[in-house]
């Protein structure tokens, strides 16, 4: 197993990362069996795909390394980096361009949404974006891509773009990249704004009390989950009573996945209770978890040396991983070097 997965390092983390993809990745990396290897990267080269400010994209770069690490990402166990540490990914984006189709690319709704009314005005790296993603994972020969639901399209057109250069440009016994596989994880992860149940958790909502940041207080988080938006039934003993509730749902949902255990057990415990001592049990569980992370967060921040290092030596690992796949890529299509 090759595990690969990229992260756009663009503001700072919250409950939504988390749970949805970071604690994820973690898991795969602690179950990693002899000889597997997982890498994981900072994908700056897709933040300049959209308007950006440099100063910020580097603080950013920084302090997601530091909130990598402190939520488990090991650099000694998994290889660490980002792009722009390491050139293949930008050269082999380059050589699969030639393989990618306009059409392939005109059918991705990131870029639709992304582009939004004004489409002319969007950059051309916003529309090549999933050619660099497939880079990202081809160049690894990644077997499995842990990715959430919306990244889908991506990885699908990244097998695309795979099966199309080894058919045109390699024999048969010698593919010269590997079909990566998405695994997504469960559902129970979509994290929701505090505010509106039916929103995704976002950093770019503008209001604060919508996430818990990886930064917050442990005051703070108390105080975001008691105003936490909700309804005024009492919480469901069964599933379906959730149904129509997206903010108990969500709230639900967020303490099933801290817990580690199925919806239906936290209704089973908390079915028929208002949502005030809902509430406070689940602001007690969110500070258990979050606070070390959190803790470790700071201490990390404050020295940007190793943090520098990290990513230096993760780079480096990965340029030497990465470097057989560029040259069979570069021999395959008639280049001379
Ligand atoms: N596009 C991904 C996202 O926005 C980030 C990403 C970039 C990625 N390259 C990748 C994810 C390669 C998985 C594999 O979430």
């Amino acid at each position: 197993m090759r595990i690969v997965s990229g992260i756009q390092p663009t503001g700072s983390l919250h409950l939504g990362n988390y749970l949805g993809a970071i604690r994820n990745w973690v898991r795969m990396q602690d179950g990693l069996a002899e000889g597997d290897e997982c890498l994981f990267f900072l994908a700056d080269l897709h933040a300049i795909s959209m308007p950006h400010d440099p100063v910020s994209l580097r603080a950013a770069t920084l302090e997601l390394t530091a909130a990598l690490v402190a939520c488990g990402i090991d650099p000694a166990r998994s290889v660490l980096f980002n792009q722009a540490q390491v050139p293949a990914h930008a050269e082999l984006q380059w050589l699969l361009n030639g393989t990618a189709r306009l059409g392939w690319l005109g059918r991705m709704t990131q870029f639709k949404d992304k582009s939004g009314e004004n489409r002319e005005g969007a950059s051309v790296a916003l529309f090549t974006y999933p050619v660099l993603q497939a880079a990202d994972v081809l160049l690894y020969q990644a077997t499995h891509v842990p990715v959430g639901e919306d990244q889908k399209q991506h990885l699908e057109l990244a097998r695309d773009i795979a099966q199309k250069f080894n058919n045109d440009f390699a024999s048969a016994d010698q593919p010269v990249f590997t079909l990566p596989e998405p695994t997504i994880p469960p559902a129970a992860a979509r994290i929701m704004s505090l505010r509106d149940g039916t929103a995704k958790m976002s950093k770019s909502d503008p209001s604060d009390m919508s996430r818990i940041n990886l930064t917050d207080d442990a005051d703070t988080m108390v105080r975001k989950i008691r105003k936490a938006k909700t309804d005024a039934e009492p919480l469901p003993s069964e599933e379906a009573g959730l149904s129509g509730r997206p903010e108990a749902l969500n709230l639900v949902t967020i303490h099933a996945a801290l817990s580690d255990c199925p919806v239906a057990t936290v209704l089973a415990e908390h079915g028929g209770q208002g949502f005030g001592p809902f509430k406070a049990r689940l602001a007690e569980r969110l500070v258990e978890t979050l606070a070390p992370i959190s803790a470790r967060f700071t201490a990390l921040l404050e020295d940007r040396s190793s943090l520098g290092a990290i990513l230096a030596a993760g780079s480096a690992r990965a340029r030497a991983l990465g470097a057989p796949t560029l040259d069979a890529a570069y021999r395959a299509l008639g280049l001379v070097r």
